[in-house]
């Protein structure tokens, strides 16, 4: 499946002018990130469980069309994940998060698993994955592998920049994961960075 990217409307290519910047500092960058984050997820919630409904308006019935909040879970992976946690708890406050904990090993860019806080269950439940980078997809692949065991109704990824490679070995391994990004960038360094990309997300975030 191809990935969806954000249409490159002005409002995005501003914020991408910001976040891709070096001279952009914490906090301004998590600020930032979070607006992006909030607009990827907005258009990946089109694979949101939602029910038609009747409401009133002070004036006259109207059918409308609500998600289902309560059937969605939002998944960050930390650390850079917790980054899209705001912006999705803003678009989805009933929604419950919880998260998993990877880190790639720097040499051989394998995430190495260190926490989650999982249900055993996730029966009938639609998971979005939270991280805004997409590199190799060792991590997006390890958090799917990890939340597909607990039987979801479907997981879907979201993320800021995603590198080519990345795309392809989450589309390999898991073909039904829908895939939004901000941005498809060009290619992976040798160090396992998008070029151009943003450089550490988890780094520029946190201020460390
Ligand atoms: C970054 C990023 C992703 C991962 C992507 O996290 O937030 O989780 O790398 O790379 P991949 O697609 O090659 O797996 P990192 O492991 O550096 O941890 P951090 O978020 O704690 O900084
Ligand atoms: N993780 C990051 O934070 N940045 C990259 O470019 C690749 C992985």
């Amino acid at each position: 499946m191809e990935p969806v990217v954000l249409q490159n409307m002005a409002a995005i290519a501003h914020l991408f002018s910001i976040i891709r910047d070096r001279e952009t500092e914490y906090p301004e960058f998590s600020m930032r990130l979070s607006v992006l984050g909030s607009m990827v997820i907005a258009s990946a919630l089109e694979h949101a469980p939602f029910k038609n409904l009747t409401v009133q308006t002070p004036l006259e019935p109207v059918a409308v069309k609500r998600i289902l909040e309560k059937d969605i879970v939002g998944i960050p992976i930390l650390r850079a994940g917790l980054g899209m946690v705001k912006p999705f708890q803003s678009l989805l406050p009933n929604a419950s998060v919880y998260h998993i904990g990877l880190k790639r090993d720097e040499e051989t860019l394998e995430p190495d698993y260190y926490y989650d806080s999982l249900p055993k269950d996730l029966t009938g439940r639609t998971i979005f994955l939270l991280d805004p980078m997409l590199a190799t997809g060792g991590s997006a692949v390890a958090a799917a592998e990890l939340v597909s065991k607990r039987n979801p109704a479907a997981i879907v990824f979201c993320g800021i920049i995603g590198a080519p490679e990345g795309v392809k070995m989450l589309n390999t391994k898991f073909p039904e994961i829908p895939i939004y990004l901000g941005a498809l960038d060009d290619h992976l360094d040798v160090t396992g960075y998008i070029r151009p990309g943003l450089g550490d997300a988890g780094d520029r975030l946190f201020g460390t």
